[in-house]
């Protein structure tokens, strides 16, 4: 593949060498186009080097070759890495100001940018103008991570890591490309850089050593969820109770998924408030048991003991525990299964529970004998923390997990 990398000026540049040669060193053609300022970072040299090709900052070398136009024209993939505030406040206005300028105007290549920058710079409303002008035209970005900036702050602003973006770029392709189907990957990776949490699955809580009390839960809607988001450019922490045969066969081998088994209530509790401590993004998707046996029989209860009256005690509402120990930025999703007899009941239902709970956005889907459950289907109501639904979604739990990233996206860019 044709691959025009675009560097900017900021101090991000030294580890692009590492994403170009990563490139190159997958069979790619990477043709560098620095900035002048991001030559004060990284010389000519160097990218020469790792590129294997010349590089010009100009749009007046090679002009019988008609440079300008041709990288851009031959150009199958597009990255800005790392893409400084001034240089996407350029690309929304479209200046052609430089020879990646032009590139940018001259290529109909999907465009990547991997935003660095210090958090003031990429919260302050022009850059976020900006971002949305740019994604409203297709460009997909990739990041700010959140994390140590130059000059000792922390927060969102870091370039996402190379090998990253590689990836995210390289999938964005295969996702645009003419064949791409829905499992492939998608068309952002907006998650990327961001850490995810989800739980999924039923939990069971013992009765005696072969004796539990369930829910019907498939894992199929959590699981879903983990492998949008991965697909997005998330790191994603999967916390899976007891799930159907296969629902997790996917999820094993993705490279940024990671799963923790659990089986109780209060294990899935555990493991979700570990990961919730450096998460940006909490999904709580699981049917968790809200009361557990108050005194678990270690021997088996036997028939001939009787009827067993079983004493149950309630279990930690874990999502109003996550909420209440919310990092600062931290997205919060619940979701609500529940009967109701009319659309209207369900939305009340939803907006009550909403409330409750506190969580920034609540997932509502109706529940049944025959609905809901264990079907690779779903239809959802996505409500915010007011109650207002913001998206509807019906269709696969993969569409639906599609659906409910989407809403996190809007809130979180609505919130900086
Ligand atoms: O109140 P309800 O159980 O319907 O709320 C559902 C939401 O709360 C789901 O997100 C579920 O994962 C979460 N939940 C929880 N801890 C419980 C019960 C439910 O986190 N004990």
């Amino acid at each position: 593949m044709f691959v025009v990398v675009g560097v900017t000026g900021g101090i991000a540049a030294y580890k692009t060498v590492q994403l170009v040669r990563t490139l190159v060193t997958n069979g790619h053609e990477v043709h560098v186009v620095p900035t002048e300022d991001a030559l004060r970072f990284v010389g000519t040299a160097t990218w020469e080097a790792v590129s294997r090709n010349p590089v010009t900052t100009s749009v007046h070398d090679d002009v019988a070759q008609v440079r300008h136009v041709a990288l851009g024209t031959s150009a199958d993939l597009v990255i800005i890495a790392p893409a400084t505030a001034n240089t996407l406040a350029k690309m929304a206005a479209g200046l052609a100001d430089s020879l990646l300028g032009v590139t940018l105007l001259a290529t109909t290549a999907p465009v990547v940018v991997a935003p660095a920058m210090h958090t003031a710079m990429w919260e302050h409303a022009a850059t976020q103008a900006n971002i949305a002008t740019l994604r409203a035209r297709g460009v997909h970005v990739v990041g700010p991570a959140d994390g140590p900036l130059t000059g000792g702050d922390s927060g969102p602003g870091r370039m996402v890591e190379p090998d990253q973006i590689a990836d995210a770029a390289l999938r964005i392709v295969d996702a645009t490309a003419p064949d791409a189907t829905e499992r492939q990957a998608p068309a952002t990776a907006d998650l990327a850089g961001l850490s995810v949490a989800v739980s999924t699955g039923g939990t069971r809580e013992p009765i005696d050593p072969v004796r539990y009390l369930g829910n019907r839960s498939s894992g199929r809607q959590g699981t879903a969820l983990a492998l949008a988001a991965a697909a997005r450019g998330a790191e994603v922490t999967l916390v899976a109770a007891h799930v159907d045969d296969g629902v997790l066969a996917e999820a094993s081998t993705h490279p940024r998924v990671r799963i923790v088994r659990v089986s109780t209530a209060t294990e899935l509790g555990d493991e979700m408030t570990r990961a919730a401590a450096r998460a940006d993004v909490v999904a709580m998707v699981a049917a968790v048991a809200d009361y557990r046996v108050a005194e678990v029989s270690h021997t088996k209860l036997r028939k001939e003991d009787g009827v067993p009256r079983l004493e149950l005690t309630g279990n930690p509402d874990i999502l109003a525990g996550l909420v209440a120990a919310r990092r600062p930025g931290q997205t919060i999703v619940g979701f609500a299964a529940e009967t109701a007899a009319t659309e209207a009941e369900l939305i009340e239902r939803g907006r009550r529970k909403a409330a409750r709970k506190g969580a920034d956005l609540l997932v509502v889907n109706l529940v049944d004998w025959d609905q809901g459950f264990e079907s690779a289907e779903n239809a959802v109501l996505v409500l915010d923390a007011a109650g207002e639904i913001v998206a509807e979604a019906s269709g696969t739990k993969r569409a639906v997990a599609t659906t409910v990233l989407d809403a996190v996206i809007a809130l979180r860019t609505a919130e900086i």
